[in-house]
């Protein structure tokens, strides 16, 4: 017997009747970023793999337990399918000049991200993101930046119909500030190592901040007791307000979440993360994002400048989960029907004008009862059906029936493209 294939684990195919749904997402995303100043951006599916391991940091999980590296034949050449889009876009930034020619950049990207994560709902292997970045070269960053981009992720989600999406939002404070926290917490979890769970005695050794958002009862009860807030440079908190501030004028409602963290490495002050109910189970994060001044060093900015940057992502599959999205029903315009099917020449000319003006049209090419095809046409939704039986050839005139009201009309042939142009408007 022949083998019969199935998609690989944690991917799936969008089908024809989905994909009304995802086009609309990218069609609302692509016009609200843009009316907020983004220009879309495409980067490729996969980079050099040192791309990731440099910026994503070493010790997430992302770049330890995830990346799908490609084979290479070539041993000085390493590839890995993106995880995710800030790292090609800061690669994309320095390799276009964009630091050189704008003084502030903004992007979004839509596209496929992989992941080798253990597959369960709402968690794939192939997943796909609506995200923006903003790049300033030259000078820190406004935190009313900061505002513009959490206003627009919230403005997309409401587009999208998420249901009751939460935005919690912290600060990890400087660089400076990051790696003092990482030693003061390193060391107040060593007294209390043993009432951790398993994972997190292995990884605070690696990643001191992933034990603050870890989810198990024990670790929650150690953190509570060690952390209300994260200790962050004055300078760090001053920004942190402003930036609260500015949501609050701009009527965002968000909550502090001290422990608040993110998976990726590169963060420095503001962070934050979009949950949501509707059907998404424990993966509840619809989007996440945060500032990353320090990656622009790491992949070849200027030393001797500053940079800011700030970005977010939205899986678009939780989205859809996550949001009253209800399919759109769409349809065709024409559906044409045919009785002689040994010559549908006549048919298959109409048929052809009608689509070089523009028109969706469609027709049986086999031989079918004129019920299967009225059933067709309701099928494919047909707004309208033209029927050019015997007596309508003979006579070339050519009958309309209007799927929506039932009534028939008569209308002669070398008229049919104007008449139907007029009907549709
Ligand atoms: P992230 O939190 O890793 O951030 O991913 C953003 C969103 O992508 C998540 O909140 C989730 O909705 C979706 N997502 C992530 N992994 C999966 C998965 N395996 N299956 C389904 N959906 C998933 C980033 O990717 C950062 N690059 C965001 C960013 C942009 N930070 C600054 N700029």
């Amino acid at each position: 017997m022949n083998k019969t294939f199935a998609v690989p684990r944690g991917t799936s195919d969008i089908l024809p009747d989905a994909v009304p749904l995802w086009e609309e997402l990218e069609s609302k995303a692509r016009k609200i970023c843009k009316s907020y100043g983004y220009r879309e951006i495409r980067t490729p599916v996969y980079e050099d793999v040192n791309l990731f391991k440099r910026s994503l940091g070493q010790t997430s999980d992302v770049v330890n337990k995830q990346l799908l590296e490609l084979a290479s034949a070539k041993e000085d050449e390493g590839y890995a399918l993106r995880p995710e889009g800030t790292a090609s876009i800061v690669r994309s930034y320095f390799e276009n000049n964009f630091d050189k020619n704008e003084a502030i950049s903004k992007f979004f990207y839509i596209g496929p991200m992989f992941r080798g994560e253990r597959p369960q709902k709402g968690r794939l292997r192939q997943f796909h993101q609506i995200g923006v970045e903003v790049i300033v070269p030259g000078k820190s960053m406004s935190h009313r930046l900061d505002a513009e981009v959490l206003i627009l992720c919230m403005h997309l989600l409401r587009e999208f119909g998420v249901k009751e999406p939460k935005l919690k939002i912290n600060s990890l404070g400087s660089k400076e500030d990051r790696n003092n926290i990482s030693l003061w917490l390193r060391e107040e979890f060593t007294k209390h190592k043993n009432e951790l769970c398993v994972e997190c005695q292995e990884r605070f050794e690696r990643n001191v901040f992933r034990v603050l958002d870890c989810k198990n009862e024990k670790c929650r009860k150690v953190v509570n007791s060690i952390v209300q807030d994260l200790p962050i440079s004055e300078v760090s908190k001053e920004y942190f307000i402003g930036v609260q501030e500015a949501l609050k004028e701009a009527s965002i409602d968000f909550e502090i979440a001290p422990h608040l963290v993110r998976g990726l490495d590169y963060y420095t002050d503001t962070v934050f993360e979009i949950t949501a109910g509707g059907g998404l189970g424990s993966q509840d994060a619809v989007g996440g994002g945060g500032q990353y001044d320090g990656l622009l060093h790491e992949l070849g900015g200027d030393k001797r400048i500053e940079y800011g940057a700030i970005g977010f992502a939205l899986g678009m599959e939780r989205i859809l989960l996550a949001s009253e999205a209800e399919k759109p029903t769409l349809g065709i315009d024409v559906f044409l029907i045919t009785f002689n099917c040994n010559d549908t020449r006549k048919e298959f000319k109409i048929l052809n004008l009608l689509r070089q003006n523009g028109i969706n049209a469609d027709m049986n090419y086999l031989q079918a009862s004129f019920k299967s095809q009225m059933n067709r046409a309701n099928k494919l939704n047909a707004r309208y059906v033209l029927i050019l039986g015997e007596e309508e050839i003979k006579n070339n005139v050519i009958a309309v029936k209007d799927m929506q009201t039932g009534v028939q009309e008569t209308v002669e042939l070398k008229n049919i493209i104007e008449a139907i142009k007029d009907k549709l408007k």
